[in-house]
């Protein structure tokens, strides 16, 4: 398995496009009170909006999306709401699975998974199997995560595997290779919708270096062109990783 190293070591080229693009999808409810319809209608919508953006994520050539879908804290709201969205979850799962193989996606899951329905769990895994050999954009949903959980989670495994660790041993090298997104690079662009500036225990660990770039559209209504003013955005940024302006000058010299 490819490790990839962590962007406050290396700086990663700077591309056109993003090579992985992080999205707290947020603002359905706001979306559908706003047109005096049930919360759950904004999540109903929400799916089209993820549609869209998968497809165009392929289109542009970004290479990784990850999309927040329920996090670690979204099992305190009003158990209605919870279980529309595990049928949601399941039903598109089911539902657009052939579509996302037939187009090379790859779709992985990170998050626990031991509150989901048994269900549930069967479908994350069947998905995950039958596009594992995928290689074109890797889908990642990030359902049941949370970052704190991912950071601990990961602390646990390492300790198992190697328990002759000692205090002062354990680099930032050792820990990655735990974390529930080993497999990919970590974001260069982080977008939060619905207008909330705030991570909400999101990727901790990996957006240590990323842009982060918030609009106040709800998700429903983020379209391709909110994408691509998002990358644009992104596009005008320096990612200096703590060095001057000039030293990054000088190395493009
Ligand atoms: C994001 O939209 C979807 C999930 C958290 C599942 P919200 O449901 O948080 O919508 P708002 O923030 O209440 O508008
Ligand atoms: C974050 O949205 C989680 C998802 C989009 C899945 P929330 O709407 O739950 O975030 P907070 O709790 O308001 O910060
Ligand atoms: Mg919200």
């Amino acid at each position: 398995m490819v490790f990839f190293k962590s962007s406050t070591k290396d700086i990663p080229a700077v591309a056109a496009v993003p090579a992985h693009i992080a999205i707290i999808m947020d603002g359905n409810g706001r979306w559908a009170k706003k047109r005096f319809l049930p919360r759950v209608a904004g999540h109903k919508q929400g799916v089209e909006s993820l549609r869209e953006a998968v497809k165009a994520c392929d289109e542009l050539g970004v290479k990784y999306l990850t999309l927040f879908a329920f996090s670690s804290e979204n099992w305190r709201r009003p158990p209605e709401e919870v279980s529309f969205l595990m049928g949601l979850f399941l039903s598109a799962l089911e539902r657009e699975v052939v579509k996302l193989d037939k187009n090379g996606i790859r779709l992985k899951l990170i998050g626990r998974r031991d509150h989901f329905a048994p269900e549930i769990v069967r479908s994350i895994e069947a998905a995950e199997a039958r596009t594992a050999a995928n290689t074109g954009l890797t889908l990642t949903i990030a359902a049941d995560y949370g970052g704190r959980w991912d950071i601990l989670n990961a602390m646990q495994a390492m300790l198992k595997e190697r328990p002759s660790l000692r205090e002062g041993e354990i680099g930032e090298e050792d820990l990655a290779p735990y974390l529930a997104m080993s497999y990919a690079p970590e974001p260069d662009l982080f977008i939060r919708t619905g207008g909330e500036a705030r991570v909400s225990n999101f990727l901790l660990w990996q957006l240590a270096y990323t842009e982060f770039y918030f609009t106040e559209a709800f998700w429903p209504d983020f379209d391709r062109a909110a994408l691509e003013a998002a990358i644009a955005s992104y596009r005008h940024r320096e990612r200096r990783f703590g060095r001057t302006s000039e030293q990054l000058k000088d190395a493009a010299c």
